[in-house]
């Protein structure tokens, strides 16, 4: 069990699309269960690989109760929306509207390279929606519409946490409310 520092808003590997896994190997079991560790830890609904300093498609969620992985998700996203208040552990303290899609499948593989089929509405459909954006160097703030994002960035601007575009290891609540993914 080792729980990893979460990497914050303005450190350049939030902004990096991550590689697809191609080993399934033990160094990848030891990630899925750093991933796991530290967003129960935090706590949180969903944890990408990025977001601990590691360039690799793989997250973790913790929704309802389930906790699991997927390793190279690919999506399908639903017609139907949802509006509803979204957070990020990158983003200690910050929640905001936030639209998604209201339903997802999602395929891709578990740490032993098994197929993985998952299929999920609401909360479930949030977090993996925004696992994969961190997969893509994409956060929450891209999702927003123009008036939230311009409100978060203010809330972002007056944080304690950001200090310009060099974070070092900072010790944060991440008080979202359990709504940090
Ligand atoms: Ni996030």
């Amino acid at each position: 069990m080792s729980i990893q520092n979460i990497r914050l808003f303005g450190d350049p590997v939030l902004r990096t699309p991550a590689d697809p896994v191609a080993d399934f190997d033990k160094e990848l079991r030891t990630l899925v269960a750093d991933l796991t560790d530290t967003m129960l830890d935090a706590p949180g609904a969903g944890l990408a690989a990025p977001q601990i300093g590691v360039g690799l498609r793989v997250f973790t969620y913790h929704v309802d109760g389930v906790v699991g992985h997927l390793v190279n998700p690919v999506l399908e996203l639903d017609d139907g929306e949802q509006d509803g208040q979204e957070g990020c552990l990158s983003f200690p303290g910050l929640t905001c509207d936030t639209r998604r899609a209201w339903g997802v499948v999602a395929r891709g593989l578990n740490m032993w390279g098994e197929p993985v089929f998952l299929e999920g509405t609401e909360l479930l459909a949030r977090a993996l929606q925004h696992e994969t954006d961190h997969l893509d160097g994409i956060l929450f703030i891209d999702r927003m519409d123009r008036e939230t994002r311009r409100a978060a960035m203010r809330a972002i601007r007056d944080a304690e946490w950001t200090g310009g575009c060099a974070p070092t290891v900072r010790v944060s609540p991440h008080a979202t409310f359990g709504l940090g993914m």
